[in-house]
């Protein structure tokens, strides 16, 4: 079968399955089954694919009929111009993370604490960014340190990044000049309204802390300031409608400068702490 009959075969089973995204799908699908880029795909549609990669294309897109990310099908997502390698163990990374990164790019800081780094996205981001940072990324989950830890030898920053097991700060000693954190924060209510991509894929321990959500952004507004120098700054990502109550947390807990930002789609999605 040549290459364009298999693509017009998937992308008519993905849209009959009703995903938007089903053309897109199933050419970053056939690029990689092939291994070749998705921008010399067109190029290369009048080949005939051997019975190896038509086997391999068949099987990523059944997996994707199962409403399994394409990132998750691939293994790797990218975040802030890098590729980051994923596993079931992380929280397949969203773009709108990207505004908490922005966000803090302008002020490097030499010692950076990530809490629930998951694959490392913001601690390997910021270690890349900042080439005279040194970070601490911690996770309650030993799995997702070690995809991190891949993640920063993959992006060469491992020599600047330390990873810690712990249940928040629970296992962090020292002081930090900026604390980031993308917590789960989902409610129970939410929960029960999820996706199947979302709910199926990412662990649950990664998406919600149950009850209302906030229970992360109480622990961080509270012992932060332990671990904070003179100065120094949170930035917490938010879901987009918990700003008030989270700026309240930071308010009650003794920050001076408490800000939002705004993700692309302009829902509040960073609050910005400084003590
Ligand atoms: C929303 S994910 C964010 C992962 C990554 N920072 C990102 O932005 O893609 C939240 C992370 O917090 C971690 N986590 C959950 N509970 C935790 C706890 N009590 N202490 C530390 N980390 C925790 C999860 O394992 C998960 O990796």
């Amino acid at each position: 079968m040549i290459a364009q009959t298999a693509l017009r075969q998937a992308t008519a089973q993905l849209t009959d399955l009703g995903f938007e995204t089903a053309a897109r799908d199933a050419r970053l699908l056939l690029a990689a089954s092939m291994g070749i880029s998705p921008s010399r795909l067109t190029l290369e549609l009048s080949q005939i694919l051997s019975p190896t990669v038509l086997a391999q294309y068949d099987e990523m897109i059944a997996q994707r009929c199962t409403y399994k990310p394409v990132s998750r099908i691939l293994g790797h997502r990218e975040f802030w111009g890098r590729r980051f390698s994923i596993t079931p163990d992380v929280l397949d990374p969203r773009g709108d993370t990207e505004t908490l990164i922005g966000t803090v790019l302008p002020q490097p800081a030499t010692h950076v604490l990530d809490l629930g780094t998951g694959s490392g996205i913001l601690a390997v981001t910021l270690a890349a960014e900042w080439p005279e940072t040194s970070v601490v990324a911690s996770d309650i989950s030993p799995k997702a340190l070690q995809v991190a830890q891949n993640n920063a030898e993959t992006l060469g920053v491992a020599g600047r990044v330390q990873f810690v097991q712990s249940d928040w700060f629970d296992g962090i000693t020292g002081t930090y000049d900026l604390i980031v954190s993308n917590p789960p924060y989902i409610t129970d209510a939410e929960m029960a309204e999820l996706r199947p991509d979302v709910v199926n894929f990412d662990p649950t321990i990664a998406l919600t802390p149950g009850g209302d959500g906030l229970d992360p952004y109480r622990i961080i507004a509270e012992m932060s300031p332990q671990f904070l120098n003179a100065g120094g700054t949170v930035a917490v990502e938010i879901g987009w409608c918990q700003g008030p109550s989270v700026v309240e947390l930071f308010k009650k807990a003794g920050f001076s400068h408490v800000e939002i930002y705004h993700d692309l789609d302009n829902k509040d999605r960073v609050v910005l702490a400084k003590w």
